[in-house]
């Protein structure tokens, strides 16, 4: 069994962050999303993993290397233009030969581990209906947004559609996919579809005209398609969750930590309050503050005589004398400081498609 893991893309509805960074490669809980997915990948007893890249590759290569920090073995397949989900599968086919794979979006986050899954898919392919593929669902409350399945009254997948206006149920297909050789012949067949793209809907639904089997299991944890602001945030809320106490950089005296805490290597906390769960990267300095729930503080950060809660900030960024940051996701080597004599007043330099509230 190999994986085909996506990392291509372009990241839109994330910019401006994404104008600089792969989409996949913007931290959760101070680690890569795309970390998690190989993670998961390795941990299922899947080390042979191809990795699709688009215009962020070097990026995504300089992150994972030849995977052996992740305990696997990579190969990078270039896609030169964003063409696709089955475009992928397409252009992976050299890579997956003969192989059963597991397919994975590289911004999506699952609780659950994908060694069950893999198991039940392996156990069925032995059985006496082998399937050609199972697709992964979860209940959703805005199904326009995702591909959405139809099943028969014995839970039997019967027709797929991607973002229906109206759709037929509300069970969408969480980006994990597993697949036998026979993929190769749908992703093939198909057209594009009219937003241009060779979509896995359609070769999955392809797979089921032809009359073979589909099988599908329900995602009972969560699932987070991280592409926008506001489920990052809620990604990062609950790795952060997961996380337990760990102070390996220095806290001071005057400070204090309250509930599941990080604090990384050579990081150091001064006069501050940090109140769990909060992930504190290295060599970052919290000075005169209060970090609070849900934050994560990248690497070598300076938050100085401010308030942050529930954002993620990543590498490199100073936040000083800001009264209160909150729900906010502040990009790499950033500034937010506000005048200590003007206090009032505004000082920006900001980018193209930045969001800026001010109350
Ligand atoms: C893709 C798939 C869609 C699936 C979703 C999961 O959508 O086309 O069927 O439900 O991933 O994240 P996209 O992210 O390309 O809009």
């Amino acid at each position: 069994m190999k994986a085909l893991i996506l990392a291509g893309g372009a990241g839109t509805r994330l910019r401006p962050i994404t104008h600089t960074r792969a989409k996949q490669l913007v931290p959760v809980a101070n680690k890569p999303i795309l970390f998690y997915g190989i993670e998961a990948m390795v941990a299922a007893g899947i080390t042979d993993i191809g990795v699709i890249v688009g215009d962020t590759r070097d990026e995504v290569m300089a992150a994972l290397a030849d995977g052996s920090a992740f305990g696997a073995t990579i190969t990078y397949i270039p896609q030169d233009a964003p063409l696709g989900l089955a475009h992928c599968v397409l252009i992976a086919h050299e890579f997956l030969g003969d192989d059963d794979f597991v397919m994975f979006l590289g911004d999506n986050l699952l609780e659950q581990d994908l060694a069950a899954f893999v198991a039940a898919f392996q156990d069925a392919r032995s059985g006496d209906a082998p399937p050609a593929a199972q697709i992964l669902l979860k209940q959703v409350p805005d199904p326009h947004r995702f591909g959405i399945a139809t099943l028969d009254a014995s839970g039997n997948v019967v027709a797929l559609v991607e973002k229906p206006a109206d759709p037929p149920s509300d069970l969408a297909l969480v980006g994990v996919y597993l697949f036998t050789p026979r993929v190769h012949d749908a992703v093939a067949a198909i057209r594009p579809s009219p937003r241009g793209e060779l979509e896995i809907t359609d070769a999955i639904q392809w797979l089921i005209d032809e009359g073979d089997r589909v099988r599908c299991e329900l995602l009972t944890g969560w699932w987070i398609d991280t592409g926008k602001l506001t489920p990052l945030l809620e990604a990062n809320r609950l790795l952060l969750e997961r996380i337990e106490t760990t102070i390996d950089g220095d806290v001071d005296e005057s400070s204090t930590i309250d509930g599941r805490v990080h604090v990384a290597e050579g990081a150091s906390v001064v006069n501050s309050v940090i109140r769990g769960p909060v992930a504190i990267g290295a060599g970052a300095r919290i000075v005169d503050s209060f970090i609070g729930p849900f934050s994560a503080i990248g690497n070598r950060c300076v938050v100085e005589r401010s308030e942050v809660e529930h954002s993620v900030v990543m590498d490199d960024s100073s936040i000083v004398d800001i009264a209160r940051l909150e729900d906010s996701l502040i990009g790499s080597n950033a500034v937010v400081s506000r005048s200590r004599q003007k206090p009032r007043a505004l000082r920006l330099m900001v980018g193209d498609h930045c969001q800026i509230d001010v109350e």
